[in-house]
């Protein structure tokens, strides 16, 4: 099972099912400094909390004409009232975020992002607000049926992803290797290249993949094992004090039910 196999070797922080293994925290943040004299200036006088996404990525974050929607925004804003801020949504390349956060020129990312060791390297993620699985589209008539049958196929994602790191991964390790796969901007481009049969599959969060698959005639989502994934806001290392504020909100929209209530605004129960 191959997904299986990358997700583990990878040490994504992800969770497979029907694996006993599991290697997802995102309560490990580093908290250390918190309550430093030079933290607690840190935001201070700040009034509008910029949060970096790419609005790419039904139903978390999109473009409806000219507004941004999706779960991200929604519960972006939530915290931001619950902090007495405004919100500011900066939409950006998916690659682009995590420097986006280091930089200093985003304070947050809601962009249904993964918890992954390797991204934990750069940034602190609050506590997770969602889960995402891995996901393969194809043609509805292809004889691709799993995992396993894409070894010698052409796989479309979208750069920077879980998906693209997975499948990029080598054979070895349990990926498909960089010849196998082709980034695209965006899962929509991707899903297109899919379409016009330069790619034999995309693997892709499987929200955003059934938003796709309904929006294009001829698509089906491969009902097979999948890999879980916490999604969690990112933040910079040395904002802890952005990061008790965030996982505080978060804690109190989980307590009332919004968070949930978003949730199911956008993603129906089948
Ligand atoms: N969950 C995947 C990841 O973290 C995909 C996220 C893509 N998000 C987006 N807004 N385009 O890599």
């Amino acid at each position: 099972m191959k997904l299986k196999k990358i997700a583990a070797l990878a040490a994504v922080a992800a969770m497979v099912v029907s694996m006993a293994a599991c290697g997802s925290t995102n309560s490990d943040a580093d908290k250390s400094t918190t309550g430093s004299a030079a933290e607690e200036s840190q935001n201070a006088g700040k009034d509008t909390l910029v949060m970096a996404t790419n609005a790419t990525f039904p139903p978390y974050e999109y473009v409806d004409g000219e507004e941004y929607k999706g779960i991200d925004i929604e519960i972006s804003q939530a915290i931001a009232d619950d902090l007495g801020m405004k919100l500011q949504v900066d939409d950006m390349d998916f690659d682009s975020i995590i420097p986006a956060i280091t930089t200093g020129k985003a304070d947050m990312s809601l962009a249904g992002m993964t918890v992954t060791e390797d991204r934990k390297k750069n940034v602190n993620f609050s506590d997770s607000y969602a889960t995402g699985v891995q996901v393969i589209i194809v043609p509805e008539d292809s004889d691709i049926t799993g995992p396993d049958d894409l070894s010698d196929k052409l796989i479309g994602v979208q750069q920077g992803t879980t998906g693209d790191i997975y499948c990029s991964d080598t054979p070895e390790k349990g990926g498909y290797g960089e010849d196998h796969v082709v980034a695209y901007q965006n899962g929509a481009s991707a899903v297109q290249a899919l379409k016009t049969g330069k790619v034999d599959a995309v693997v892709i969060d499987n929200e955003p993949a059934k938003a796709f698959v309904a929006e294009n005639e001829g698509l089906k989502i491969l009902d097979t094992e999948y890999i879980t994934e916490d999604y969690a806001i990112a933040i910079a290392k040395d904002n802890t004090e952005l990061l008790d504020k965030v996982n505080a909100s978060l804690a109190k929209l989980k307590a009332d039910g919004t968070l949930q209530s978003i949730i199911d605004k956008y993603i129906k129960a089948e």
